[in-house]
């Protein structure tokens, strides 16, 4: 042990670290196994490298940005029975599991525990685990299966989302059968010096690594092996927070079947050629999102012979991945984006600081980046107004917010 500790110090030093184990000494002995754990869990070349990343001046680089092609659901014709029945064959034959995101910290919302949880304010109070399982249930139950689900959460909420499945009796799944919870990868927060910073555990403090580390989480945590072993070879990954999200879909299992692309996504049409949304594209060749922050006034104006908006698919994170572009995705990092956060940490004094501004460095990847990973990927639009109702921030924002959501989704169950 002694030894050990020395190594891990001799670390700490290499990389400027030393500060993670100044309070070693007062933890409890299941506290220091953990911090040393964690310690050694550190990708500290990775760690120097994300803190240069946030002093770089972000280089213009030339990317070579196209539009791609979609198609739109409601204009298939013809196309539209000969996909679904090909998507129906797939799903009824076992083929497709759903993956909810819910790992996110729901900060915008502000709700008190894991999104997942929060009721929107309909009439049943259901919360918006349940209204997916619902859905989820409901489709399964034209095929006559139950699709497995499997949820991302993180190690903060994961605890607190099991007991709330447990509590709801898992709102008819059951655990380990078909319903499968994995948790996902964390990078430390860092000061603005690059001194990784101490949780009020007087753990190393960490978060949640966005949602671009599914596909890392799904094949580290075997969830892809499990997938395999129940005959899946589709997965549809979408967001905890979206009431109307369509899980299950013949028509876009149809054309990623028939068009033999290991990846398709669905997008909604831009309100207006200005929404802050991202929206699918191509970047050297390659399929991709780009910002709204990305994107000239010329861009985002641009349409084609027909009027529609060359970049107006946005991206509303509902997309269906075979199991081996889900591994190719997990094979390689992701490029990690930097936000600046309040998080509050033990200073070198042993004080807890609770900051009421940013004060560090949160690192995430976004599930989009990977997208470049394969060479083609189908774009299928579908109707915002059923499919697209997002609970991203509080009322008072009067945009995304459960008041929204819960009309959204009132209008299509044709509640009133
Ligand atoms: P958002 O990017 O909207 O983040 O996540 P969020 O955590 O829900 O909310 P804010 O930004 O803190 O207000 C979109 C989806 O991705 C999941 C979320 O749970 C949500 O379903 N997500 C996000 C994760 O599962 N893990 C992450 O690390 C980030």
């Amino acid at each position: 042990m002694d030894t050990e500790l020395e190594e891990i110090k001799e670390i700490l030093k290499k990389y400027g670290q030393e500060q993670l184990l100044n309070y070693y000494n007062e933890l409890d002995e299941i506290k220091k196994e953990t911090l040393l754990n964690q310690i050694r869990n550190i990708n500290f070349e990775l760690v120097k490298k994300l803190y240069d990343s946030t002093k770089e001046q972000k280089v213009n680089v030339e990317d070579k940005i196209t539009p791609i092609d979609y198609l739109d659901k409601y204009k298939l014709n013809d196309q539209y029975k000969y996909y679904e029945n090909i998507g129906k064959k797939a799903i009824r034959e076992g083929k497709l599991a759903a993956v909810t995101m819910a790992g996110g910290q729901g900060t915008r919302l502000g709700h008190n525990g894991p999104k997942g949880t929060y009721d929107i304010g309909l009439d049943s109070h259901k919360s918006l685990f349940e209204l997916l399982a619902d859905n989820l249930k409901a489709e399964g139950k034209k095929y006559d299966i139950m699709i497995p689900w499997f949820i991302m959460t993180s190690r903060e909420n994961n605890k607190e989302t099991v007991e709330f499945f447990e509590k709801h009796r898992c709102f008819g799944y059951k655990k380990d059968k078909n319903l499968f919870f994995f948790v996902q990868g964390e990078l430390p927060m860092m000061d603005t010096e690059g001194k990784i910073l101490i949780g009020e555990d007087g753990l190393v403090k960490l978060a949640a690594d966005g949602h671009g580390g599914i596909y890392e989480s799904l094949v580290k945590t075997q969830m892809t092996k499990k997938m395999r072993e129940l005959g899946v070879e589709w997965v549809f990954i979408g967001g905890v927070d979206n009431c109307l999200v369509k899980m299950v879909d013949p028509v876009l299992m149809g054309i990623a079947i028939d068009k033999k692309v290991t990846v398709a996504c669905k997008s909604v049409v831009k309100a207006n050629p200005h929404e802050k949304v991202g929206v699918f594209c191509k970047r050297n060749g390659k399929p991709n999102v780009i910002e709204y922050s990305e994107i000239t006034d010329e861009m985002a104006e641009a349409t084609d012979e027909n009027g529609e908006l060359l970049y107006g698919e946005s991206h509303i994170l509902c997309n269906l991945f075979s199991i081996d572009a889900i591994e190719r995705m997990g094979a390689e990092p992701l490029p990690y984006h930097v936000a600046f956060k309040k998080a509050k940490y033990i200073d070198k004094d042993g004080n807890l600081v609770v900051p009421d501004s940013p004060n560090a460095y949160k690192f995430e990847a976004f599930l989009f980046d990977a997208f470049g990973e394969v060479d083609d990927m189908a774009v299928l639009r579908v109707k915002r107004e059923e499919e697209f109702a997002p609970v991203k921030n509080s009322d008072e924002k009067g945009v995304d917010c459960p008041s929204t959501a819960r009309e959204l989704y009132k209008k299509f169950y044709h509640l009133d």
